[in-house]
């Protein structure tokens, strides 16, 4: 499908567009009439049922299938959760460091990952940094010198939030499991805005959140365990949605659910639900594959742009090594967001860099405006 086709169709579902140039993705998508809609319904469920609890469990194993269809999962290996944040904290909090007890991560992962890994070294843990090269990528070597027999766990990010680089997972899976080491993946900056399966991947644990190529709000997320690995983590970090028979109300011992969701924790987040089964089935309806192609096509013609400006691409320029974002190096970035704010034009900036992550609904007309807002402003790139 060429690339005006796609957004063309899907476009007037998103009314920013009438205003604005909305290309910022990674960190939020835009709202759409469906996305509008279901929380409309929200309402008006609440209103009218006054608490319709079985729906909204209903809900949520409909927001669980959804997400497990997404990344070619089993429903049963899929917890739904209020962030990423929730789930890799309960899968961590429920890992054994006393024999493996080394964890590495990347320098590319957010904040909220490293953070949650570093909290394990009160529990006996050793957090491992694997660096990244001058190019702003992570080379298979430095996982090769890094992953160990003593290694519990590896911490990745599919597409980086900083840079854009799109990690090579399925090498570093290799690589992990060859030793003994579990792989999990921060698919946050990838999922929506590309296909991503957890077979093909081979990854042991995925998580990701609605709000941004999902099209959805915050405050929804999920944690997927591969299938023979249920047992593997006994969560203390938990709560009576993480409980093998949650309505049981028994306050006397922990048994958690025989399946992913004993990654799970208090009442799932209802609201949130409605808007990300909306945002699923809308980007499903769009197609990911199409949307992927068609932003791989737009981010060609803003590398080879910002290139003709005599800019610096951050973000690796062949199309397997990158994700939606990329990154342009500015010497004063928020007074670069913000020339392109006074034109209409919403970007983002994160460790020095222009942020610019176009989805299913941008148009080269999009990416021409934002050029035009570079060049106008080159002073200010780097
Ligand atoms: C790659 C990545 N991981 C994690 C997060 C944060 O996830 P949460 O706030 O749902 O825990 C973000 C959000 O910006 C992200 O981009």
């Amino acid at each position: 499908m060429a690339v005006s086709t796609l957004a063309s169709r899907v476009r007037g579902r998103f009314p920013i567009f009438e205003r604005l140039v909305y290309i910022n993705s990674c960190s939020q998508g835009a709202l759409s009439d469906a996305v509008r809609a279901a929380y409309d319904a929200y309402l008006r469920d609440w209103d009218e049922q006054g608490a319709p609890w079985e729906y909204w469990v209903e809900r949520t194993e409909s927001a669980r299938s959804a997400f497990a269809a997404l990344v070619n999962a089993e429903p049963a290996e899929i917890a739904v959760t209020t962030s990423l944040s929730a789930g890799v904290a309960s899968l961590a909090s429920g890992l054994r460091y006393a024999g493996r007890s080394k964890i590495v991560l990347t320098d590319l992962e957010f904040p909220t990952v490293g953070q949650i890994w570093h909290a394990q070294e009160s529990r006996g843990a050793r957090v491992v940094h694997v660096p990244v090269a001058g190019d702003g990528t992570i080379p298979l070597e430095h996982f090769d010198r890094a992953i160990d027999e003593e290694t519990a766990i590896v911490s990745i990010t599919h597409v980086s939030y900083r840079t854009g680089a799109m990690i090579d997972v399925e090498g570093v899976v290799e690589l992990a499991h060859r030793r003994g080491a579990l792989v999990l993946l921060d698919a946050y900056q990838s999922v929506g805005s590309m296909p991503v399966d957890v077979k093909e991947l081979d990854v042991d644990f995925l998580a990701a959140g609605t709000l941004k190529y999902l099209l959805a709000s915050a405050g929804l997320a999920f944690f997927y365990c591969r299938g023979e690995l249920f047992e593997k983590a006994r969560p203390t970090a938990t709560g009576w949605f993480a409980d093998e028979d949650i309505f049981a109300m028994d306050i006397h011992d922990y048994s958690p659910a025989p399946t992913a969701r004993r990654f799970q924790s208090g009442t799932p987040p209802v609201p949130a639900i409605y808007a990300g089964i909306a945002g699923i089935e809308l980007m499903q309806e769009i197609g990911i594959a199409e949307t992927r192609r068609h932003v791989l096509e737009l981010n060609e013609r803003l590398i080879s742009g910002v290139d003709d400006l005599g800019g610096t691409v951050v973000t690796p320029r062949e199309p397997e090594r990158h994700g939606a974002l990329i990154c342009i190096r500015s010497s004063d970035v928020n007074a670069l967001v913000a020339a392109l704010d006074e034109r209409g034009i919403v970007t983002s900036e994160r460790d020095g860099n222009l942020r610019v992550s176009a989805h299913a609904y941008n148009t080269v007309e999009d990416v021409d405006a934002v050029l035009d807002a570079l060049q106008a402003n080159r002073g200010l790139l780097a």
